[in-house]
């Protein structure tokens, strides 16, 4: 039986191990593994081989992911859709295994509604945005990425008495900017799942700043497409010079941590095991709860993932 893994969308620290685990997985089991190269855009253009032990030699540490990944736009139409799904016919495999994000897996839905596949996603993506799972391979090294940035911001902003604005990545999802303002202790989050008060914050900070309160941080989700114009008002309202980070792509690289090597590898042999023993079953794997699982994938890509409210309430709002 051959096997194949295909990494889609945004890459993420993890995918690396994911894909290691995945070919010594397969022949352990006395399969063949193979690899989809370029994401998407590689299926559509049969760009699949055989993998080897080789291939994947040293490369649990390193961030990104040795197949390479896209956003393919031409997957957006049923004569690529049709090409891909043949290049996978031709290739004899009869199982498939994505790291990927949302919109990778809402594609994989598309597909498996017009062509029998054999499918598990893998939720890849450092914006923790998919239903059904607490997380995903890629998020817990993004948050120690933004947790270093922080506490070196957080150096300069109190020897020089500054506000500090940083943006995080998260595309609709506060969860990186949540949890990233929790533990490192930031004044002011701002996310797309919850208003700000600016007259709380401004009773509250000033009040802050009274008591000898000498600088501010501040984490802004992207989504919120707020960055610049709070960084306007903590110069005009609070009156404390006032810069801007945007920390970007940095957040998607870097070695990644021992919880995203484990989760990748507890997703990647559960993925496999689950294509071994199925026909024509489109699933994403999930951890609730430190309880690994399978959702359907049209469950997933229907339904809304929406932050903890215990998380929310953990944050301060300021209201
Ligand atoms: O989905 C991952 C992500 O890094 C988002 O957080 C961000 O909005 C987006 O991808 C950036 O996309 P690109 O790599 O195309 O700039």
């Amino acid at each position: 039986m051959s096997l194949a893994i295909i990494c889609s969308g945004g890459d993420a620290p993890g995918m690396n191990p994911a894909i290691k685990k995945f070919v010594d997985y397969v022949y352990e089991k006395g399969e063949t593994p193979y690899f989809v190269f370029n994401g998407l855009d590689g299926l559509i253009d049969g760009q699949i081989s055989p993998a080897k032990h080789k291939d994947v030699a040293g490369i649990v540490h390193r961030g990104g992911a040795i197949i390479r990944s896209s956003r393919s736009k031409r997957f957006y139409e049923y004569e690529y859709r049709k090409k891909a799904y043949e290049n996978l016919r031709k290739h004899d495999i009869s199982g498939l295994v994505m790291l990927g994000g949302d919109g990778s897996f809402r594609a994989m839905d598309r597909l498996s509604s017009e062509f029998e596949l054999n499918f598990v996603g893998i939720p890849t993506t450092i914006d923790n945005d998919i239903y059904g799972t607490d997380t995903c391979i890629g998020v817990d090294t993004a948050l120690n990425v933004i947790r270093d940035a922080l506490d070196k911001i957080r150096d300069t902003a109190s020897t020089f008495s500054r506000a500090f604005v940083v943006e995080v990545m998260g595309r609709e999802c506060g969860y990186l900017a949540a949890v990233s303002a929790i533990t490192s202790g930031a004044e002011i989050c701002l996310i797309p799942e919850a208003e700000f008060n600016k007259s709380v914050a401004l009773k509250h900070l000033k009040k802050e700043i009274a008591e000898g309160r000498n600088y501010i941080l501040s984490i802004v989700s992207e989504g919120t497409k707020m960055t610049a114009e709070l960084a306007r008002w903590l110069e005009k309202e609070i009156g404390m010079e006032t810069r801007i980070t945007v920390l970007g792509h940095i957040q998607r690289g870097g070695s990644p941590t021992v919880n995203d090597r484990m989760l990748a590898f507890e997703f990647t042999v559960r993925a496999v095991d689950h294509l071994l023993g199925s026909k024509n079953s489109n699933k994403v794997m999930v951890i609730e709860h430190g309880r690994y699982g399978m959702r359907e994938i049209e469950e997933v890509v229907e339904r809304k993932y929406r932050i903890d409210p215990e998380l929310l309430g953990m944050l301060n709002l300021l209201d």
